[in-house]
């Protein structure tokens, strides 16, 4: 049996001779884009660039309208501003994701309710979202978490009943289908980000998608210090709906709009993604089918409603018993031993997250000693976020499924290895 590389033996993969594939990916074809608007003079403000990326996008996640912004937690933030989410109100979203996505909801003043995700695919559970549902409810957000994707059908079956809204948080599902259906198009708004480590990247950016003209017209003034749309691009006006002034022009907002430099670089990573998906989706298949040999490393559950598949991360679940005991944080340094590329835990939960702390703010908070309790993350039980994020999550930046089936075959070799190394 050959010694683990943590302990001093030689790894499975040599990083220096065969070295990953890099992220993120550019060509000749940014540079171009890039000095064309260097030399346009034209560098933000609804340019050129920016009208082309959002048309492109549209036409890509199968919706009518995109706005683009500065970054995926603002889009959050706009979104729900435009659904018209404020005190009083209570979103419900899984404890298992980016910190963003309940730190908006407080950033608008309304009450983030955690609840519990499913333990095999790593998404919001709806029977739990169905328990959590008050008087006060206005909205779900969904994450479609790593490489998993919210059961949509369920979702939206319980969001018609206690007329509730959908706002998906697509970061980690840029071109994931769900019956067909894109990411981002199945709410009733979708956000994205496009910050370095996502599947379009600008270095930072997001995006918000939306079939609702009302909903895009709002949008669009929020990320513009909340002046309404130049020309006529949403066939519909808001007036008289309390969003403008009373003079129908502007709404309280601030400037969260993205630059001609980001738009020309989103433009080209999105004419490779099809391509990308389609490549991490097979090497996906491949590797799952090469780990559901091993005891011990459970591949996520793939929901058959998911047509396309769009991997943030591979992440599987590991079993400790089936390795001596082993503990999962000591499984991800072995394995980052053998294979020389970052293996993660999932997010914490965020009942008890490094990066999710309202109460370090009473300044802007603590709006009411009600509202102060309302937003304590500790009083949520998450029993299953729990138990992913401190026994079973393994987790790889996408880029590790753009190579070759040799690359995956590494990975199964090394996580068999392991497996050798500690069974019985
Ligand atoms: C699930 C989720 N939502 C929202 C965000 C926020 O995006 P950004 O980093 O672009 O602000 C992220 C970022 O990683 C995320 O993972």
């Amino acid at each position: 049996m050959s010694e683990l590389a943590i302990d001093g033996g030689k790894p499975v993969r040599d990083v220096k001779k065969h070295p990953w594939p890099a992220w993120p990916v550019w060509d000749k074809n940014e540079e171009i884009a890039l000095l064309e608007v260097l030399n346009s003079g034209v560098w933000s403000y609804n340019g050129p660039k920016e009208v082309e990326f959002n048309r492109m996008f549209a036409d890509f996640t199968g919706v009518k309208y995109v706005v683009c912004a500065s970054n995926g937690t603002v889009t959050l933030q706009l979104a729900l501003e435009a659904l018209g989410i404020g005190y009083g109100d209570e979103v419900i979203l899984p404890g298992l994701t980016w910190q963003a996505t309940a730190a908006t909801i407080i950033d608008v003043n309304a009450t983030p309710v955690l609840v519990d995700v499913c333990e095999d695919t790593w998404c919001i559970d709806p029977k739990e979202i169905e328990k959590a549902i008050t008087s006060k409810t206005k909205a779900i957000i969904p994450v479609h978490l790593y490489g998993g994707f919210a059961d949509m059908d369920a979702i939206l079956n319980i969001a018609k009943r206690y007329n509730l809204f959908v706002l998906e948080d697509c970061a980690h599902k840029h071109g994931g289908e769900w019956n067909g259906k894109k990411a981002g198009s199945i709410g009733d708004i979708g956000s994205f980000s496009f910050q370095l480590s996502k599947h379009i990247t600008a270095g930072e950016g997001g995006a918000l998608t939306t079939n609702n003209p009302v909903l895009a017209e709002k949008l669009d003034a929020l990320r513009n210090c909340g002046r309404r749309p130049e020309g006529d691009d949403y066939s519909t006006s808001d007036k008289g709906a309390g969003v403008y002034s009373d003079d129908g022009n502007f709404i309280q907002s601030g400037n969260y709009r993205i630059t001609e430099f980001q738009a020309a670089v989103l433009i080209e990573g999105l004419k490779r993604l099809p391509e990308q998906n389609q490549t991490r989706d097979e090497n996906g298949i491949y590797l799952n089918s090469l780990l559901s040999d091993i005891p011990g490393v459970l591949p996520m559950r793939r929901d058959e409603r998911e047509t396309k598949e769009a991997y943030f991360n591979f992440s599987f679940r590991y079993k400790k018993e089936e390795f001596k005991g082993l503990p999962v944080e000591k499984f991800r340094q072995a394995l980052e031993s053998e294979i020389g590329i970052g293996v993660d835990s999932s997010y914490e939960p965020l009942n008890n997250c490094s990066l999710y702390v309202p109460h370090t703010k009473p300044s802007r908070h603590k709006l009411s000693e009600k509202y102060w309790k309302d937003i304590d993350p500790a009083r949520f039980d998450l029993p299953v976020c729990k138990k992913i994020h401190e026994e079973e999550s393994v987790c790889i930046h996408h880029k590790v499924l753009m190579g070759t089936k040799e690359d995956m075959d590494d990975i199964a070799k090394a996580i068999r290895k392991i497996y050798d190394n500690t069974k019985a």
